[in-house]
């Protein structure tokens, strides 16, 4: 099915509905699923986190994806240009707030992804499969102790990210999508259901699902809120640089439920991928960033045909990334051709390098950098993620929530929210959700976490 209907300003366009599904759901699904979720469940205690997750994803992400994405398909225009062109005055901080998001959580994305690649590399040489499984962790601080390996794959990934980005919307974006995701998906539906049936798989799904609330602490809470925005690409403007390029009949709802769903299906399953090999090696739980390159593999070098299924893994993950990373630079670049007047090649160019730039000092933080802590005792990489996180996405969020539910004219939203087959009572639910429930849950966990309760 193909749409070409004019738009206010002449700029791509998905190709159908289901390319526009699928591009955001690339942007969602991403590092976040496969190396941060399960990482950060293991660190705060499991059951609990992972509900309130949920909970978090269901209150406050989808009505959020719904009003980004109906601002940008009203506006058409980058997260800048949307509020200069909607409201205008203070509001267009809030997509300012959103390009600098974008630079940042892209510059140390970069990193992450870069092991994904050096892993992905690794596994076609069959290393996993040629060591003793005690020693496949260690291939992981092998690798964080080489600070020129780490900067190589990070470049590797951004010029990867560039390439796609200056190639545009459709021929870009949104071809590789299609076929790379319901791989991606498949193999972890596989992995989930040997993790299930190996010797921890039981303890994995308790440890999961069974509630401990005592562990769900303010910090913890403010993670788990903070990763329903970085896992569904919210706060900062990419959910409303896509929904600039959707066409006019599609429903915005169902594809902010469609996208939330399936990214929340991803999560969950690569924890139940990961927990059992956790449970079954007797290994730590709250490992921290390595907790998926050091699980992971130590099944890969024992199962038969574990190089290839490794290969595959580790290219599904690197796709993964790259799906999110090309959403992340588009925020970026999108602000510079629609309000600066660049050229797509031009503005994709500079902007990767300065974000490799930028990205450099994560790259060195597990070795060169790794004794400068920047919050806590969190070195570079760390550091910023948790800002980027916990405070800028939840912030920008706050913004853009208060923005649809009590700034921008109803009937502007009403007419976004209906177009398409979308059912009329969604609109008040979702009014109340954007305008009530959203600002006030994130105010809370603020406000929690600064620890006024
Ligand atoms: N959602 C992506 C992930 O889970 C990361 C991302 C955050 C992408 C913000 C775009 C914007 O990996």
């Amino acid at each position: 099915m193909t749409h070409s209907h004019p738009t206010k300003v002449k700029r791509g366009l998905w190709s159908s509905r289901l390319g526009f599904i699928m591009a955001s759901a690339g942007s969602a699904i991403g590092l976040g699923n496969i190396w941060k979720f399960p990482y950060i469940t293991g660190m705060h205690g499991g059951g609990a986190f992972v509900l309130f997750f949920i909970f978090c994803i269901v209150t406050v992400g989808i009505p959020l994806m719904i009003a980004e994405m109906i601002i940008g398909r009203h506006t058409r225009k980058d997260p800048v240009g949307a509020f200069k062109g909607l409201h205008g005055g203070a509001w267009v901080l809030t997509g300012w707030l959103g390009v600098i998001a974008g630079f940042m959580i892209l510059s140390y994305y970069c990193v992450v992804a870069g092991w994904a690649v050096d892993y992905l590399w690794l596994s076609f040489r069959g290393t996993f499969t040629q060591q003793h499984s005690g020693q496949v962790p260690e291939i992981f601080s092998n690798l964080l102790s080489n600070d020129l390996s780490q900067l190589f794959w990070q470049a590797v990934f951004m010029l990867m990210t560039v390439i796609i980005v200056i190639g545009g919307v459709k021929s870009g974006l949104e071809r590789a999508n299609k076929i790379m995701m319901p791989i991606l998906f498949l193999i972890l539906l596989v992995l989930a259901g040997l993790g299930l049936n190996s010797p921890g798989g039981a303890q994995a799904v308790r440890f999961l699902f069974s509630p401990d609330w005592s562990k769900l602490d303010p910090p913890a809470m403010l993670e788990a809120l903070g990763h329903a925005f970085f896992s569904l690409s919210l706060g900062m403007g990419a959910m409303l640089t896509y929904g600039s390029y959707a066409d006019e009949e599609t429903s915005i709802p169902k594809v902010a439920i469609t996208v939330s769903l399936m990214d929340t299906l991803v999560a969950l399953l690569s924890g139940l991928a990961i927990f059992p090999i956790v449970f079954t090696y007797g290994m730590e739980p709250a490992a921290g960033p390595g907790l998926v390159f050091k699980t992971l593999p130590v099944l890969f070098s024992r199962m038969p045909g574990g190089t290839i299924i490794a290969t595959l893994f580790f290219l599904l993950l690197v796709f993964a990334a790259l799906t999110s990373s090309i959403s992340l630079l588009e925020v970026v670049v999108a602000y510079y051709c629609d309000e600066n007047r660049w050229g797509r090649k031009k503005a994709t160019l500079v902007m990767g390098a300065i974000i490799f730039l930028i990205g450099v000092p994560s790259a060195l933080s597990n070795n060169m950098l790794k004794d400068v802590h920047i919050i806590g005792a969190r070195n570079f990489l760390d550091s910023i993620d948790l800002a980027c996180t916990n405070y800028i996405l939840p912030l920008g969020g706050l913004l853009i929530a208060l923005f649809s539910g009590w700034v921008m004219t109803q009937g502007i939203a009403k007419g976004e929210l209906l177009k398409g087959d979308t059912n009329a009572y969604i609109y008040p639910a979702w009014h109340f959700l954007i305008k009530y429930v959203a600002p006030v849950l994130v105010a809370l966990v603020f406000l929690n976490k600064a620890g006024f309760f």
